[in-house]
């Protein structure tokens, strides 16, 4: 039976190209059904915003501050100054699936075959040629609320339906049974992408190890994106997939783990991605990448060679500054009257519910940005209406300064009078 908590999403829930547009220029159904990433857009508005000269505090953002490792640079820059930078292999170059072999079996404890592994330009291009692979139209992909903002439309342009499946219990991780009710005759896959992005909440094992076996018994493709796999807190260790299969043989398996360099390493501009899984379906991923982009960029490629490779003191100092720029906005939410707050385990963001104050999130994210320049994003974007998706990546003045001027914005109670920078604001809204 599938319980009427479950979404089929349709296209119609985020803002797509408007219809006199795509009238004039016959564009397909399918790029009218697809909607621009929210987070991008974001990104957009608060730079055009800071060249105007406005006191924007981006607690919207996606990426972290520190720089790539440096063995990442020296790496690339080697290549480029050689001035022979040349096409890649489809599926990435043997140096880097190497790294990735080795990366899997010092954090995954599973030997890998080359054959096993395809680079991608990011993360986000494995996601979308394993989807491009696996799904016939209309067969249906399964996540959990609140997701990713980019699985709805990513498995769209697949052909397929994503099918976001809702906790009855409010929380932030559906039950293995809730995720077994949304599965029927058409789910191909399911998503877990633990530690979560928005709510930073790293699913139980018990969690993870009740879906590996339920998609061992449905004969479903099960995509773990551990894309903040070890940006994780509290004294937590990585969670590991690979402990709970009892398809121990790889090439019978429709587990495939997804990582990138983007997160742990603060290399998002690199786009560096990959995917480990059973040999036939790489080989199908990685001739839909040689038709649509081929091998990712070169320079790119030995820079991920070198972070994988190099000295990992990176991460754990990122993890660290991660943890204390938690703990700080954390506290504040805290003391934030009608806020409620889930300590995220992992990851640089956290889901406050907003409610209280505004259930449109979208309305509530649009006021925070025009009354005292905060960029936060809406949770409805990620499938929970009344949050908001608050970022702890940046600075700790951003974060404190952030939060007391979104208390300003909502608090009732607040001063009538704010200064941001030399600028007064006074309250005129209630
Ligand atoms: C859960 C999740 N998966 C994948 C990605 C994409 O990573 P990449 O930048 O490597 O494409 C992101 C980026 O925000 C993400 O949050």
């Amino acid at each position: 039976m599938r319980s009427g908590l479950l979404q089929i999403l349709k296209p119609v829930i985020l803002k797509a190209i408007p219809s006199e547009g795509n009238q004039a220029m016959s564009l397909s159904q399918l790029a009218r059904s697809i909607c621009e990433s929210p987070t991008l857009k974001l990104n957009e508005t608060a730079a055009i915003l800071k060249e105007k000269g406005e006191p924007v505090i981006h607690l919207g953002g996606g990426e972290p501050k520190s720089k790539a490792p440096i063995d990442a640079i020296v790496n690339c820059a080697s290549l480029l100054r050689t001035g022979d930078v040349k096409y890649t292999p489809a599926d990435g170059i043997p140096a880097l699936k190497k790294a990735v072999i080795r990366y899997t079996e010092e954090q995954y404890g599973r030997l890998v075959a080359p054959e096993n592994v395809i680079a991608s330009s990011g993360a986000k291009q494995s996601i979308m040629v394993l989807l491009h692979a696996i799904l016939d139209p209309k067969e249906e992909v399964i996540f959990p609320v609140p997701y990713w903002v980019s699985y709805p439309e990513m498995v769209k342009l697949a052909g397929g339906v994503p099918v976001a499946v809702t906790a009855r219990d409010g929380s932030f991780q559906p039950t293995v049974e809730e995720i077994a009710e949304a599965v029927g005759p058409y789910t191909k896959a399911i998503i877990l992408n633990s530690p979560n992005n928005p709510s930073g909440v790293v699913y139980s094992d018990e969690f993870v190890a009740g879906v590996v076996e339920l998609c061992e018994q449905r004969n479903l493709y099960l995509l773990m994106d551990d894309t903040y796999n070890r940006l994780i807190f509290d004294g937590r260790t990585p969670s590991n997939c690979y402990r709970f299969t009892k398809v121990q043989n790889l090439e019978s398996s429709k587990l495939v783990v997804i990582n990138c360099v983007s997160k742990m390493y603060a290399m998002t501009g690199f786009r560096i991605g990959w995917a480990v899984g059973n040999r036939t379906l790489i080989r199908a991923m990685a001739n839909i990448q040689s038709q649509e982009t081929s091998g990712p960029a070169a320079p790119s490629q030995w820079a991920a060679v070198g972070a994988l490779n190099g000295v990992q003191s990176s991460i754990e100092s990122l993890r660290l500054t991660l943890e204390n720029n938690r703990n700080v906005m954390i506290k504040r939410l805290e003391a934030f009257p009608g806020v409620r707050v889930v300590k995220p385990g992992g990851t640089f963001y956290c889901f406050p519910d907003f409610s209280a104050y505004e259930k449109d999130s979208q309305k509530l994210s649009r006021f925070l940005l025009d009354k005292v320049r905060v960029v936060a994003v809406p949770g409805r974007e990620f499938g929970m209406e009344g949050h908001l998706r608050l970022s702890f990546c940046g600075t700790l003045k951003d974060i404190t300064e952030g939060i007391d001027r979104i208390k300003w914005a909502l608090d009732p109670s607040s001063p009538n009078e704010l200064y941001l920078g030399d600028r007064k604001l006074t309250r005129d809204w209630k």
